[in-house]
């Protein structure tokens, strides 16, 4: 049975502590609140997977109270419970989206097995919710290399670089594997510059340099305030991956911890793999010389600690590197 923090709501302390015990008998971890503005305080705090609310909260209506909540907390499902049969008051609750409505006396039974299905509900939606967000990644990195010369492989490796990096800099799996999706999007702002720009051979002119360092904004403003955090993730790396830690970097010159570590990341694998692929204005150089030229920056383009865990991810980042090289020779 999935466990859960749950925020119980109910004005009548004698029932809140009743509900408490049974859903802490069967493994939850409960917090109490009396109204909805203490409802709400917790949930700042701290978010709930769940919110178990009295629909008779003294002066105050609990389906008000959901309808709040679930503004500023869509992350929490919320369960009905009440001392009375009113057909208005459940659909209603239905209408908002509740995962269920329980009637008092609620017997330990029809408690316990409303809070899993709610939980199991709850989880099933995040998980279609996921995977349509990472659909949407996987699609607007595709666009993106339409538009680009560097093609499709220069992004996959770059991703896979910052997830390499990420797991050393002691970022769990799950994450890991959020950044490297998140990281397709990098230059996604570079839908917005034009193809004579992107792919001429020759030196940019000053206007032309303008307008390429205008990706990092363009792919922000695609990206950002969507409230799901892999988009927001792709959006802070598509602003942040030129940045440089001593302020040099565009779009806003930020410094140090200023980068977010995604950020920080990013520019280590975004400027590696540029170094080690042939480009329409620059041979490759060797994996070696790369890495010399990035230690180069140690300190002053790059965040030591990231460079720190590239050189001692060594093996890890030339596997991607040469596994790469192989599927593309196979390919053509
Ligand atoms: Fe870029």
């Amino acid at each position: 049975m999935p466990l859960a923090d749950i925020v119980i709501v109910d004005d009548d302390t004698g029932m809140r502590s009743l509900l408490r015990t049974l859903l802490e008998r069967g493994g939850h971890t409960c917090r109490e609140a009396a109204d909805g503005v203490e409802a709400r305080r917790l949930l700042d705090e701290r978010p709930a997977e769940l919110l178990l609310c009295d629909v008779r909260l003294g002066g105050e209506s609990g389906l008000d109270v959901v309808r709040e909540l679930a503004g500023s907390h869509p992350e929490t499902a919320a369960l009905m419970i009440s001392g009375i049969e009113d057909p208005e008051v459940w659909e209603e609750a239905l209408e908002l989206g509740c995962y269920g409505y329980l009637t008092k006396p609620v017997p330990e039974s029809a408690l316990a097995i409303g809070v899993a299905n709610a939980l199991r509900r709850r989880q099933l939606e995040r998980n279609v919710l996921t995977s349509a967000y990472e659909e949407t990644v996987r699609r607007l990195a595709l666009a993106a290399e339409y538009r680009d010369v560097e093609t499709g492989r220069h992004v996959e490796r770059m991703s896979s670089y910052c997830a390499v990096l990420a797991r050393r800099l002691g970022v769990d799996e799950a994450g890991c594997e959020e950044i490297r999706l998140a990281a397709l999007l990098h230059d996604v702002g570079k839908i917005g510059i034009p193809d004579s720009i992107l792919a001429t051979p020759d030196a940019l002119t000053d206007e032309e340099w303008h307008a390429v360092r205008r990706h990092p904004e363009l792919g922000h403003r695609l990206l950002a305030g969507s409230g799901s955090p892999l988009l927001e993730l792709a959006a802070s790396i598509a602003l942040t991956h030129h940045e440089r830690v001593n302020g040099s970097g565009y779009p806003r010159g930020l410094r140090g911890e200023e980068i977010p570590l995604e950020g920080r990341i990013a520019a280590v694998a975004d400027v590696f793999d540029a170094l080690t692929s042939e480009r329409v204005y620059q041979a490759a150089h060797t994996a070696d010389e790369a890495r010399a030229m990035l230690e180069a920056g140690r300190g002053t383009l790059f965040d030591a600690a990231v460079l720190d865990a590239f050189q001692a991810a060594h093996d890890e980042i030339e596997a991607v590197r040469l596994g790469d090289r192989a599927g593309s020779a196979q390919e053509r």
